[in-house]
């Protein structure tokens, strides 16, 4: 049998006693009470278009699910983080101590994540992160608690080294702005070009979220190398690709990326981001049947075009309706949940993904074109990448 705490307060008035709710079994308070969700996310500034991806697509996917989690209902309560690593701590702590928060989500930036994870790791509370990409969240900071529907910051790049070094190139410079993910999508991509023989040359970092790239660009065009990896995102990366072909440089030294550096920003960058080649997990134009749906939901919900950061968003949702669906919305049978999470495969609009024993997905990492203001699928850069986890002590 299912009491509800409304049952059991209406038999309490009927049957005229007076019952204090301290005294009701705490599983029938529980059961009835919303799953609370806290949301980090950044609404403004460089990456505020992402955040608005980041919270449609967990929304999209809770509708989907009668709004609801294990039977409950679903409260969201949001927090604009600003992509500020230094007030991550407190913000986190604010969701948690002060909201009572259930579920942790978020966030874009590798520098905030690392603070939710702190966070989150001190009062075991779950943390689904559905971008930042920081490595050390399901590297040296994995937990049970943790999962990432999204990448590591690694995966998207490493597999652009032997796309770049297939393609004759033999020397780069890397640039990006100076934070964990700009350091280690360029460490990636390092990796798997220097392996198979290639040199990175110079690397160039610039504050985040800076855009004066000027004396950057005169550096690159100084070093003359064979082609140039970068990661920017957002706002960032639209006045990146900009400025490299306002200042002569796309004809003469390719510009290649981390594929965050045309999701999102193709309008705004226009004719400057023709022919670039990028890789990421997700290409707009997948001819799956889940993206095609996706895709279209997501427009007529929100009246704008998906992108990447609504993928792993729904996905993140997607990954919530499952794990609470196991526990039947009881937010205490926390190793059951972790556990039914782990297990989960998504269809996810990118196809399909599982997790790794470090939470972390594994997925085909596709080269992607810009042909016409659309990021085209040229193929299949790297099958079931797996984040290698350095430093991650947990066991499946
Ligand atoms: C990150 O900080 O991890 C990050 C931010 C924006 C992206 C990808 C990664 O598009």
């Amino acid at each position: 049998m299912t009491v509800s705490r409304r049952n059991v307060l209406q038999y309490g008035s009927m049957a005229g006693l007076t019952l204090a709710a301290s005294s009701l079994p705490r599983f029938a308070i529980g059961q009835t009470a919303k799953i609370k969700i806290g949301v980090m996310l950044p609404f403004t500034g460089t990456y505020a278009a992402l955040g608005e991806q980041g919270l449609n697509g967990l929304k999209l996917a809770l509708q989907a699910n009668g709004n609801r989690l294990g039977g409950r209902e679903v409260e969201i309560v949001t927090l604009d983080d600003e992509a500020d690593p230094a007030r991550a701590p407190a913000n986190a702590t604010k969701l948690i101590k002060g909201d009572n928060v259930d579920v942790l989500y978020g966030t874009v930036h590798s520098g905030v994540v690392m603070g939710m994870v702190k966070v989150a790791r001190e009062n075991d509370t779950l943390l689904v992160i559905p971008n930042a990409g920081a490595g050390a969240a399901t590297g040296p900071m994995c937990a049970p608690n943790i999962f990432r529907t999204s990448f590591s910051n690694w995966q998207p790049a490493f597999p652009m080294g032997k796309v770049a070094y297939d393609k004759g190139y033999r020397t780069a410079v890397v640039m990006s702005w100076k934070y964990g993910a700009g350091e280690e999508s360029n460490g990636g991509f390092k990796e798997g070009f220097e392996a198979l023989g290639g040199k990175v040359i110079k690397e160039i970092y610039v504050p985040f979220p800076d855009v004066e790239f000027q004396a950057n660009l005169a550096e690159i065009a100084a070093a003359k190398p064979d082609c140039v990896y970068v990661f920017f995102a957002g706002g960032g990366a639209v006045k990146f690709v900009k400025d490299y072909a306002a200042a002569g440089l796309k004809q003469s030294i390719p510009l290649l990326g981390a594929g965050f550096l045309t999701e999102g920003t193709l309008e705004a960058q226009g004719e400057a981001a023709e022919g670039l080649l990028t890789t990421l997990h997700y290409a707009d134009g997948l001819d799956l049947p889940t993206n095609k749906k996706f895709r279209a939901d997501y427009k007529k919900a929100f009246g704008k075009e998906a992108d990447l950061y609504g993928v792993q968003a729904y996905d993140s949702g997607m990954l919530l309706v499952t794990g609470f669906g196991a526990v039947k919305g009881d937010t205490r049978a926390k190793a059951e949940l972790y556990a039914a999470m782990g297990k989960t495969v998504l269809d996810s609009p990118r196809g399909p993904i599982s997790f790794s024993a470090s939470h972390n997905p594994i997925q085909d990492i596709y080269l992607r074109q810009v042909k016409k203001g659309q990021n085209v699928v040229l193929g299949v850069a790297q099958k079931a990448v797996a984040d290698p986890a350095r430093g991650c002590k947990m066991q499946a």
